[in-house]
């Protein structure tokens, strides 16, 4: 459905994105992570056929992006991060617009704009002025737009951002539907937690790089697999830091509100030892524990460069 080799975007000097080889199939529901700059956006609007790529291939649906631009974007609904709406348009009036771009004709254009309203749950808007809508509300028109010509491939460009945490979950409900309806997605995300439960296909891409791209299971087992420490020390903090530090069983030492974060190298579970190595060393000890598995620290620490290891 989704195929990229070596695909590449450079800005002058800079890779935007490097050798990105992707292979996404029906039903596929991607999660496209990782930090501001990344390189998410540039990948997804080479693949929608918006902007062109250094060099490197990109399929749709067997589709070429050098020769079948046309092809492609009937196929593809793009959703960018940030869209702008007409003023003077209702909100059923600014589908309307679209689903004649479209070419969706006579009744069958009505029927489909109502139906995309009921799909993204904005009835009740339907004759308010699209530029008097929420964010999470503009988002979900955002959703309904791209959704009119029924497209195989969805992009979708941060659909979960902005949104409150009730929106979230039914946003999150609607893609893991248009997953189910064989659709194949690409939703891109700074954190993993929020799309984790839904994708089954999980790719994180730092600097242009993709280092991860995997199963989701395969992914969060890794995430899942460091164990972090909250150590505290009433005082001498920074050299009880460099003290963990040293020690074979750490792979990181923060310092933040009062307390240590101490990332374990991957696979160590047992670490009495490092307690009994501050005790040693004279430190006084009033807090030594594990954190609870918290996904978006350990996410944070794969994006910080450490992607290659899993
Ligand atoms: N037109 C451009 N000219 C120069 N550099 C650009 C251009 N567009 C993007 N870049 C650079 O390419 C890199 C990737 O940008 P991109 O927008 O793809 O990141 P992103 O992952 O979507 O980030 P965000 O999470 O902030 O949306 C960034 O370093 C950005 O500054
Ligand atoms: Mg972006």
């Amino acid at each position: 459905m989704i195929k990229t080799a070596d695909l590449t975007k450079k800005y002058g000097d800079m890779f935007a994105i490097k050798a990105i080889d992707l292979q996404l199939d029906e039903g596929d529901l991607f999660g496209f992570i990782g930090p501001n700059g990344a390189g998410k956006t540039t990948t997804m609007r080479i693949i929608a056929t918006l902007l062109q790529p250094t060099w490197g291939e990109a399929y749709v649906c067997g589709h070429s992006i050098y020769n079948n631009a046309k092809e492609i974007r009937r196929l593809v609904g793009y959703m960018p991060d940030f869209f702008g709406v007409y003023d003077d348009m209702k909100v059923i009036e600014y589908l309307e617009f679209f689903a004649a771009a479209y070419r969706i004709r006579g009744t069958e254009r009505n029927r489909r704009c109502e139906e995309m309203l009921n799909v993204v749950d904005l009835d009740f808007k339907r004759n308010a002025f699209a530029n008097t809508l929420s964010r999470g509300q503009t988002q979900r028109l955002g959703l309904a737009r791209v959704l009119l010509h029924d497209p195989q491939v969805l992009l979708l460009d941060e659909p979960l951002s902005g949104l409150d945490p009730r929106a979230r979950i039914e946003m999150r409900n609607l893609l893991r539907r248009l997953g189910g309806m064989g659709k194949t997605i690409i939703v891109s995300s700074h954190i993993l937690p929020e799309l984790a439960d839904i994708c089954n296909k999980v790719g994180i891409i730092d600097r242009g790089v993709l280092s991860v791209n995997a199963a989701v299971g395969e992914v969060m087992k890794k995430v899942r697999q460091r164990v972090v420490l909250n150590v505290s020390v009433s005082e001498r903090e920074g050299e009880a830091a460099k003290t963990l530090e040293a020690h074979p069983l750490v792979e990181r030492v923060e310092s933040g509100d009062g307390q240590l974060v101490v990332t374990l190298i991957q696979s160590a579970e047992d670490y009495w030892e490092l307690n009994q190595l501050l005790v040693s060393e004279g430190y006084k000890v009033t807090f030594f524990g594990e954190e609870e598995v918290n996904l978006e620290a350990a996410f944070m620490a794969l994006t910080r460069g450490m992607g290659e290891k899993i």
